[in-house]
């Protein structure tokens, strides 16, 4: 099942949100870090920027085929060759990666879904050890632009939690001026 409340605005709309390079940078994307997943690639705003930072694979997931087809233009336009774009429900169907296979997750503007501990289990079944998660989320502040409602907009206490029951550790927090917050944790065993 699609994540509720998951639908997405125009794309120049969305672009406003975000300064996509500056976020992930900060998230700890660099060439040291190798495959990595991005959970609901929506239009691609951080799956190209992020193939171009790392050094092996990005795999795209949604499973809206239009967002999808707009990823996957973008990856011919910007001549990429290190993305692979899944049309799949990924909390239901998981991922379909191998376990261990990847160092990086990305569940970026995603994590209102109905079970997050799910997402979050698939998130670390797949990290190999040492992996890195990284959250991002609308504020928990009525006044954004844009977001899920309030009931069910998560705190960042609450996905930290959700995720240390997942396995995960060690979270760091970062302001992603204006309307985001990032975590970023670890899986160590
Ligand atoms: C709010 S958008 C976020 C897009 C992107 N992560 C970003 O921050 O720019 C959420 C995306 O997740 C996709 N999505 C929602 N539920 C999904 C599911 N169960 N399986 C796969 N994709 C899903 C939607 O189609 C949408 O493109």
């Amino acid at each position: 099942m699609k994540v509720k409340e998951s639908g997405m605005p125009e794309e120049e709309t969305w672009n406003d949100f975000f300064s996509p390079n500056h976020i992930l940078k900060i998230m700890g994307l660099n060439k040291e870090v190798r495959d990595i997943v991005d959970f609901g690639c929506g239009y691609g705003t951080f799956t190209i920027p992020a193939a171009r930072m790392v050094s092996g694979k990005v795999y795209a997931i949604d499973i809206e085929p239009e967002m999808v087809k707009e990823t996957e233009r973008k990856v011919r336009e910007n001549r990429l060759s290190n993305v692979e774009t899944i049309l799949r429900y990924f909390v239901s169907d998981g991922s379909g990666l191998k376990d261990e296979s990847v160092d990086y997750v990305m569940l970026f503007n995603i994590l209102h879904v109905d079970k997050p501990e799910k997402l979050l289990r698939e998130a670390y079944r797949i990290l190999q050890v040492g992996g890195r998660l990284g959250i991002i989320h609308w504020n928990y502040d009525s006044t954004t632009p844009r977001g899920p409602p309030m009931e069910i907009r998560p705190k960042p206490e609450q996905c930290i939690k959700w995720a240390e029951s997942a396995g995960f550790d060690s979270p760091k927090k970062y302001e992603l001026k204006p309307y985001h917050y990032g975590i970023v944790m670890e899986k160590r065993k």
